[in-house]
């Protein structure tokens, strides 16, 4: 007999996206007549950047050429490239990050549920609640034992021990950032505690508020605990070509049970040496030829028109009284069912009122029951459509 890993079972029967997008389906095929305007997944809308495209065109010519065609990139990304993430992202922020220490590949998604391979099974981990579903669902095929975090601000410090906690921020799905002192003070639980932190930073570039980090190594001592996952999909608009990075720092020491330290960063290379043979060149080039034209405002051109949208959203909401105004530091909007309706029946209620797609809050973790988000990735024409469709009726 073939026997299967028992932890699939105990996942929710779909990926969260994945029931969104079939009831998006079955909305469209069973309604025709109506425009459907989809607020759902996080997932960019405008074309990508004009220095992107170029950057493709040249990588395309390169590739058609005997005397610059490059097969196999090496399993964590080309140095051009992470020479110019290391000076552009890290370097101008006072960070230093060695090329060993930057691993570029095809998503977060992957980088963030694949580096569970290196450690033990039934790991103690922390999330936040609500949280992205992809660090719960990879934690329990790992079978490790999950810890909620329901308040961020009072969470530390915890009788149990933890291997690892996980912070997004900017957050998905609240769009809550986190204050310089309280990520200095999960710094140094981690440090006390031989913790690990896994910070997913995917949301940075919408950051709009002073007192927060683009990157957690703005924290002192964070390269002696903490890994940090960045990706280009809502950064340069990448989601259909796949970029992302993962910092592992060389100063991160895990054990094995014959009591070695062993450094996180060795692990990491080993697995991506053996199980992927690098990102694409082509995406890779794509984003290099920005970095290296310094053509920054064309990413944030479209980074604005997200977050105009998402201001649309909650200034609406808020005049609702559905959300608190907040400063907008994400595509996000986060917002409280009306009527106390329960996710899933605001869901539902939201599709067949206004022909309108989000998601469910509850679908982010129990915490999310009773709340909604959606997104300002659609068009500015879309969101100003959803809001009319809304004002009298919501
Ligand atoms: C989201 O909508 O939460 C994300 O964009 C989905 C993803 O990044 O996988």
């Amino acid at each position: 007999m073939v026997y299967i890993n028992e932890n699939y079972l105990n996942l929710n029967k779909n990926y969260l996206f994945a029931k969104i997008s079939d009831e998006k389906s079955n909305y469209v095929k069973n309604n025709p007549q109506k425009k459907l305007i989809d607020l759902s997944i996080g997932d960019v809308t405008l074309p990508l950047a004009p220095s992107s495209i170029e950057g493709i065109n040249k990588a395309c010519y390169n590739l058609s050429k005997k005397e610059t065609f490059l097969g196999y990139p090496p399993s964590s990304g080309h140095e051009f490239l992470k020479k110019e993430i290391i000076q552009k992202d890290y370097k101008k922020r006072g960070i230093s990050i060695d090329y060993s220490e930057l691993f570029i590949g095809d998503s977060s998604k992957s980088d963030i549920s694949n580096i569970l391979d290196v450690f033990d099974n039934k790991l103690t981990v922390a999330l936040q609640n609500p949280v992205y579903p992809v660090y719960v669902d990879s934690n329990i095929i790992r079978g490790n034992k999950i810890i909620y975090i329901d308040d961020v601000d009072t969470f530390i410090p915890q009788k149990e021990h933890i291997d690892i906690i996980y912070l997004c921020f900017p957050n998905n799905p609240t769009g809550r950032i986190i204050s310089k002192e309280l990520l200095k003070k999960y710094v140094d639980y981690a440090i006390e505690s031989d913790t690990i932190i896994f910070f997913d930073s995917a949301y940075e570039a919408f950051i709009q508020d002073k007192n927060t980090v683009h990157s957690i190594y703005e924290i002192e001592n964070a390269k002696k605990v903490a890994v940090e996952f960045r990706s280009f999909s809502k950064t340069a608009g990448f989601t259909p070509i796949r970029l992302a990075y993962t910092v592992v720092p060389n100063d991160i020491m895990i054990h094995s049970r014959s009591n070695k330290k062993i450094a996180l960063n060795s692990l990491f290379k080993r697995l991506k040496d053996t199980k992927y043979n690098g990102p694409s060149y082509i995406s890779e080039y794509a984003i290099f030829n920005v970095y290296k034209s310094n053509n920054f405002n064309e990413l944030q051109e479209n980074i604005n028109y997200y977050l105009r949208n998402t201001t649309l959203l909650a200034d609406f909401f808020t005049s609702k009284k559905m959300m608190n105004s907040l400063s907008i530091n994400s595509p996000y909007v986060w917002i409280k069912c009306k009527d106390n309706m329960n996710s899933w029946d605001f869901f539902y209620y939201m599709l067949n009122t206004f022909s309108i797609i989000g998601t469910p809050g509850v679908g982010f973790g129990t915490n999310g029951e009773g709340y909604f988000r959606l997104t300002g990735f659609g068009s500015y024409e879309d969101t100003v459509e959803a809001i009319n469709r809304m004002k009298e009726k919501i």
